[in-house]
């Protein structure tokens, strides 16, 4: 199958990530309609919020017209096999993006689809929130050259991303996680494969904010994890962002989360609500990131 897709974000080389970031930003109309009386397939096997508004919106700023279905619905491997699911979706649709309790099926679903299949999270990564969010920290830090990244918290999916994306851009990455929740050896020898400055992880909030630019944690429990509630609440209490974290990072730092937030469990409310953070430009560029990363799978150059 000769399509492109976007599994994760080493999907795109450093090049490809920086023509996509020109796309998002880029003016609707210079993009021409690539997507016009098409249809982008949008299944969620799970709940979300900003990425099925994002990315219907992205189809429609494009010309094409979105569908969406509940994971239930489709019945992937239940009412029929992920293969024929795709086959057939492929034959109505230009593009089939999927938010999936495992990875596997997206990679089963890449490899029979004659249209790009999309990540909109799966349990492994969550590559349409990095791109927001590398845009997002190139908006606001004035480029991404040099710049410090800091993660505090679990080495989730959406860290994960995040981690690949900041590699790509070159830039100082910083992970703060508890035992037992950090990057595994290799991945952060893949991160300093794919470019980074430089990768440092501590088993402390404060060191790893020290100097950062921007400052990032998610939710201490993702969706399918709630049964692991009281003991990673517990593993991570100390791991909290809040004003001494933030202190220890640059004066000028912003703070970001991809969203949804629980304040006073991951981040204290002064901080979210405070002048450092950057979380609802950061949701708002999440339909400039998913319109350019479509507009790059459908060839669209500028
Ligand atoms: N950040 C994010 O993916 O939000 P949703 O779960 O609401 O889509």
């Amino acid at each position: 199958m000769s399509a492109r897709h976007f599994l994760d974000v080493t999907d795109l080389s450093a090049r490809d990530l920086n023509q996509v970031l020109d796309l998002a930003e880029a003016d609707i109309a210079k993009l021409g309609r690539p997507l016009a009386d098409k249809g982008v397939a949008l299944i969620f096997e799970k709940p979300s919020n900003r990425t099925r508004h994002s990315m219907e919106m992205a189809v429609v700023q494009l010309g094409g017209h979105p569908i969406f279905t509940r994971g239930e619905e489709v019945g992937f491997d239940e009412r029929e096999t992920v293969e024929d699911v795709t086959r057939i979706l492929a034959g109505y649709h230009h593009a089939i993006a999927a938010r999936v309790f495992a990875h596997s099926v997206l990679q089963r679903m890449a490899q029979v689809s004659s249209v790009p299949i999309i990540n909109m999270l799966s349990e492994q990564s969550h590559p349409l929130q990095a791109i927001a969010d590398v845009l997002t920290m190139r908006q606001e830090l004035g480029g991404l050259n040099n710049k410090t990244v800091a993660w505090v918290g679990d080495y989730n999916n959406v860290a994960r991303s995040l981690s690949e994306a900041c590699a790509l851009e070159r830039m100082h990455i910083r992970l703060g996680c508890p035992q037992g929740y950090g990057a595994s050896a290799s991945e952060l020898t893949r991160l300093q494969e794919l470019g980074a400055a430089s990768v440092e992880q501590h088993d402390s909030a404060v060191l790893a904010a020290k100097h950062a630019h921007a400052v990032h944690t998610d939710a201490f429990v993702s969706m399918g994890q709630e049964s692991e509630t009281e003991k990673r609440l517990h593993d991570l209490a100390e791991f909290k962002v809040d004003a001494k974290v933030m202190a220890a990072a640059d004066s000028n730092a912003i703070f970001m989360h991809c969203l949804p937030a629980h304040r006073e469990v991951e981040v204290s409310g002064e901080v979210i609500d405070g002048a450092q953070s950057r979380v609802v430009l950061q949701a708002h560029n999440r339909m400039h990131a998913a319109r350019g990363v479509l507009a790059h799978l459908m060839g669209v150059t500028i």
